[in-house]
């Protein structure tokens, strides 16, 4: 059985969504659920599921990313995972970091890759007029929102539609597609998967 840390900074609704999965014939298990941020409310979450916790609170190493990387890279190493899923993990991590999981570490994000890497992927949808909208889970490498693609999820936009609805929207979709992604990794499956329009 494969072990899998999730790393949050929010409500950790994806998170959920994993451990949920990952139960019964799955390849996987949590091991632990990471916050950068203490008042995550997903680490509420994460103890309610009889997950590991532990937060490290990025705001606290002030300028220091690499103590902030550090704390981060003990308390994974302590748990030994095979598989690290970012599921709205909000920091970047330095290319040390993600080299020491290469191949290993997989996050989600919500915009129809390559499209729209960064922040306020929603706004940026709209106001391209995109007709179709998203969310992609890939592995990650060095560069932000860039690795192999393992999955996406397609949305249709609606006229009326604004940020705030289009992030509604997509979620439910997210809560499928990644643990459908998770569940072929961690079975050694990296073909793609594709859901929606
Ligand atoms: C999700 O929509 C996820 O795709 C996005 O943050 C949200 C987290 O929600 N991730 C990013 O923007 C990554 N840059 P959750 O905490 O409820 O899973």
């Amino acid at each position: 059985t494969k072990r899998v840390a999730i790393l949050i900074s929010g409500g950790g609704s994806n998170m959920v969504s994993l451990v949920q999965d990952m139960t019964g014939d799955h390849p996987a298990r949590p091991v632990l659920v990471c916050a950068n941020n203490p008042d995550a409310g997903g680490l509420a979450k994460a103890r309610q599921l009889h997950i590991p916790t532990f937060a490290v609170d990025h705001k606290s190493y002030g300028k220091d990313r690499q103590g902030f990387e550090a704390a981060l890279q003990a308390a994974l190493q302590k748990a030994r995972p095979d598989i690290i899923c970012l599921a709205g993990f909000m920091r970047i991590l330095s290319a040390e970091f993600v080299a020491a999981w290469e191949g290993r570490m997989l996050n989600i994000h919500p915009s129809l890759l390559p499209k729209y890497k960064g922040l306020n992927t929603h706004a940026r949808a709209l106001e391209a007029g995109d007709a179709v909208h998203g969310c992609t889970v890939h592995e990650v490498t060095a560069d932000l929102d860039d690795g192999p693609i393992l999955g996406q999820a397609r949305l249709p936009v609606r006229p009326d539609d604004t940020a705030a609805s289009l992030a509604a929207r997509l979620l439910p979709l997210e809560h499928q597609l990644y643990p459908q992604v998770l569940r072929r990794f961690a079975a050694g499956d990296r073909r793609q998967v594709t859901l929606g329009a």
